[in-house]
């Protein structure tokens, strides 16, 4: 029977073989952020140049943009960030510690039952707020909770050296919106024609509530963002389009299917700009197993490329009120809207529209999570356990390790030799250290799919041991067809 995966067993493993590391560890570390490790940095770069494959690399209708992390402050006034962006919370009051609302417990229902992320404050001010029967996840008092009140979740940092010109700034708590303001950029210098997409990642950041499980929902993360824009009326084809296309990313990649959902969300817990948004859903074995969003797969409409064109309008408004973003309002829009700075001419046609956007939203951390926790595995071979991440090629921080069974007779020499040649196209791990069964137990536990063994039948007939990581099986191959071999098995 297959054995039910545990968080504590997944940080446990990465901890041990240095995939992840509490951030600043040595001085008692900080809470809800995270390093990667060399195995780690390997596994995320990994997952990254996946989707950059199949989002941007492998398709003719999307290109890619890197935006700074610090934008305009205006950015965040016009897309609804600035005023819209919180959580509700609320604080007990006995042990004075702050929940979101959408969080908390019911006393008689103990399942981990919480789906949302984020909602916008009109949003989650139409939910009803009987708190009388929840529980402080901290302290275990029911119903002793202040009135729910909104917190804001962007951090913010200040820009400049000068106290007249220095101002108030955020960090991004989303890629999308350095993808919305470069619109007209792409457009001008990209030959690029409606329908067509803009892929972005980048850290993100957001003063979280409630942090959790590891590296699920952290503080500082990573995003991956399409913005695929189309033309009015065409959006729910796209829509479906990239619903389908994201779900089968997760799947080629190894995730078990019975681990992936759809979940779609009801209207009034809709982001403040979309008008249909579905999440893919991951069964994370934390809380009771719930299912937790992975990635979300929003019908932005129109909403931010409008916006944006009432943030340009507001620009003198912001130079008149030195820079104070709380004494603006934005400006309101102009009727002729659909002809703005934002607006597509569709030559063809001959006609002039604001596009409508399909976002897929991933998280770079969350779906390395994914990965991990669905390809651990534990089994019993010879009276011992074996840890084991059955990693998809793609995705395995080292492809193969190469292995002297000795240290001597001009092992060492020709393995170091195999090594050097297989990493001009892949990581490729030398070990001369330990009892060869110990060896390749290492390279388990780091995922790794191949280890090639070279012993005293190698000088003999130039033919190396290939052991697979998932069978176990042992293989006899020709030196010179190894590289060759290895490259098709890891797509490579
Ligand atoms: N631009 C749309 C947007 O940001 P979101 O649902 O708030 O939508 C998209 O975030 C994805 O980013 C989530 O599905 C998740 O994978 C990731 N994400 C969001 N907040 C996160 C956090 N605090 N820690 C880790 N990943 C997070």
């Amino acid at each position: 029977m297959a054995k039910i995966t545990k968080l504590d067993d997944i940080v446990s493993l990465c901890k041990r073989r240095g995939f992840i590391f509490q951030s600043s560890e040595i001085y008692g570390g900080l809470a809800s952020c995270y390093d990667y490790g060399p195995l780690g940095v390997e596994l995320k770069r990994n997952v990254r140049k996946a989707w950059w494959k199949s989002v941007v690399q492998t398709r003719d209708d999307v290109v890619g943009l890197d935006c700074s992390i610090l934008m305009h402050p205006l950015v965040w006034k016009a897309s609804g960030h600035a005023d819209k962006f919180a959580d509700l919370i609320a604080e007990c009051k006995k042990c004075n510690t702050r929940s979101r609302i959408d969080h908390l417990k019911e006393k008689s229902n103990t399942a981990d039952d919480e789906h949302t992320e984020h909602i916008s404050i009109d949003a989650a001010q139409a939910h009803a707020h009987d708190l009388t029967n929840k529980i402080c996840p901290a302290c275990g008092a029911v119903g002793n909770f202040t009135e729910p009140m909104p917190f804001r979740l962007m951090f913010e940092t200040q820009m400049g050296a000068n106290v007249d010109d220095s101002m108030k700034m955020f960090l991004r708590p989303e890629t999308a919106q350095g993808i919305f303001v470069n619109f007209r950029n792409v457009l001008d210098t990209a030959r690029v024609k409606i329908p067509f997409g803009i892929a972005q990642i980048g850290k993100s950041f957001r003063n979280e509530v409630t942090t959790k499980a590891f590296i699920f929902r952290t503080r500082e993360f990573e995003q991956a963002e399409l913005e695929f824009f189309c033309e009015p009326g065409t959006d729910e084809k796209w829509y479906e389009h990239w619903k389908e296309k994201r779900f089968n990313w997760y799947l080629a990649l190894g995730i078990k299917k019975e681990n992936l959902q759809f979940r779609q969300h009801d209207p009034d817990e809709l982001a403040h700009y979309a008008k249909a948004c579905v999440d893919i859903e991951y069964k994370f074995p934390f809380g009771s197993g719930d299912w937790q969003e992975l990635e979300g797969i929003a019908n932005r409409t129109d909403y931010d490329l409008r916006q944006h064109q009432r943030g340009i309008r507001t620009l003198n408004d912001w130079f008149e009120n030195n820079n104070d973003l709380s004494k603006i309002q934005l400006k309101a829009e102009d009727p002729d809207y659909h002809k703005g700075p934002l607006s597509y001419f569709d030559q063809e046609n001959k006609k002039r529209y604001i596009p409508y956007v399909i976002e897929p939203s991933a998280g770079i951390d969350r779906s390395t999570l994914a990965f991990l926790v669905d390809a651990y595995d534990e089994e019993q071979v010879r009276g011992e356990t074996r840890n084991l991440l059955r990693f998809h090629p793609q995705l395995a921080p080292i492809k193969t390790a190469v292995f002297p069974l000795v240290k001597k007779e001009g092992m060492p020499d020709t393995a170091k030799k195999i090594c050097n040649e297989l990493k001009k196209y892949f990581n490729c791990f030398y070990d001369q250290k330990g009892a060869i069964g110990r060896r390749y137990r290492r390279q388990d536990e780091a995922g790794t799919p191949f280890c090639v063994t070279i012993d005293g039948q190698t000088k003999e007939d130039n033919t190396v041991t290939l052991r697979d990581r998932d069978s176990m099986e042992q293989i006899r191959l020709s030196t010179d067809k190894l590289s060759g071999y290895l490259r098709k098995k890891l797509e490579m």
